[in-house]
């Protein structure tokens, strides 16, 4: 029996998996059961950022997997405060709440939210994606994933993306927040608009509700910037990280204004491994290994390069950086044909590609991919 049919009987079967085993991988590229290789253009969906099986990572995690796994959070551990410290220069936030995926992040950030402004409502907008645990589904907009889990946390509004208008209309007095993805990924790579943004923020001022920047997704130079919000000059109240951080080691973070802060006390929310010494070293040593490499501009400049090519073959190419869309005839049957010819991508919809590649990605790497899928459309 092969490895696939053995994960059908054994496995719950929550995903929709491509036909492959991949056993290892090495900076962009990653290595099936048979010794077949992948140009990884999707890199653990936006989290591989500096590269498989990084040697720099490697080292660091090893080195604090000898020292110190797991304690919890009844002590203090020098890797978390570290890191901490290190996202305050690189987000210009606070204060940092760490936790250990995307959705734990929001949950965090919501919860935060009503505690502080002791409101009720949250604003999320169409096309939406925050995760699958009850809160952030709750703030989700694809029925598909909501509708069998209702009742959710009540009340939740969806304005339309990128409509100043509706916006307008969905936001009032009893909103505690706004959350948004500033790059649209699940739906597949739409950015908000600049007046769309300063509208947000305007209404901030009058209503007072806190704005919520969902960076699970865009964060760590995936947008060509540390983080989408600096694209836009705005100062969220709060901003949720995952994904990147640890380039491929599980960890979150919900981060918040010191004004926020203020109003959190203990007991409010806890984690068992959350900011635990292995993630949090994971992570500082892929930020570090960001900044030495200046991965940031490589993402801008790389992300330029991609999308004028791309642009050239494939309809309706948008994106920041290197975290670009476009589509297709049928987006199904496209990723099935790059992966067979030794190509990672991925469809967001019926005719949506999304390219996610590690920052690390070179001008050769690119011409390759473009050189393989434009012979597959
Ligand atoms: C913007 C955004 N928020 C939250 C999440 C949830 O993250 P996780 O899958 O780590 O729970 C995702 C995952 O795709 C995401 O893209």
């Amino acid at each position: 029996m092969d490895w696939i049919e053995r994960e059908k009987r054994v496995i719950l079967q929550t995903y929709t998996r491509q036909e492959v085993v991949i056993e290892r991988g090495e900076g962009c590229y990653v290595y099936d059961t048979e010794g077949r290789r992948y140009l990884d253009l999707v890199a653990g969906i936006a989290t591989v950022s500096i590269g498989h099986s990084n040697k720099y990572l490697v080292e660091r995690v090893k080195e604090q997997l000898e020292k110190l796994i797991h304690i919890s959070n009844l002590y203090y551990t020098i890797p978390q405060i570290e890191l901490a410290e290190k996202l305050s220069q690189i987000t210009g936030m606070d204060r940092f709440f760490f936790c250990n995926s995307g959705t734990e992040a929001v949950e965090a950030a919501l919860k935060f939210a009503r505690k502080v402004t002791k409101k009720k409502k949250f604003v999320s907008f169409t096309g939406d994606f925050h995760g699958r645990t009850m809160g952030a589904l709750s703030v989700t907009h694809k029925e598909k994933f909501r509708m069998p889990f209702m009742p959710l946390v009540e009340p939740v509004e969806f304005a339309e993306f990128n409509n100043v208008e509706d916006l307008g209309k969905k936001v009032d007095d009893s909103t505690a927040a706004v959350i948004v993805e500033l790059v649209q990924g699940e739906a597949g790579v739409y950015p908000a608009k600049e007046e769309f943004v300063k509208a947000l923020f305007e209404l901030r001022e009058r209503y007072g509700f806190l704005v919520i920047v969902d960076e699970v997704q865009t964060g760590f130079g995936r947008t060509g910037k540390w983080f989408a919000k600096d694209h836009y000059s705005i100062e969220p109240d709060i901003m949720t990280m995952a994904k990147a951080m640890g380039s491929g080691i599980p960890i979150g973070c919900c981060a918040v204004t010191e004004e926020v802060a203020e109003k959190i006390e203990a007991g409010d929310h806890g984690s068992t491994f959350g900011g635990n010494p292995v993630a949090c070293t994971a992570s500082l040593a892929a930020i570090e290994y960001i900044e030495k490499e200046n991965l940031v501009e490589n993402s801008q400049k790389m992300g330029e390069y991609f999308v004028e090519q791309l642009e050239e073959d494939f309809e309706n190419v948008r994106g920041k950086g290197l975290m670009i869309g476009f589509d297709v005839g049928d987006a199904q049957l496209f990723v099935r044909k790059c992966l067979k010819n030794g190509l990672l991508v991925n469809n967001t919809s019926e005719r949506s590609i999304r390219l996610v590649p590690p920052l690390i990605i070179t001008k050769d790497d690119i011409d390759y991919a473009l050189e393989v899928m434009c012979s597959l459309k």
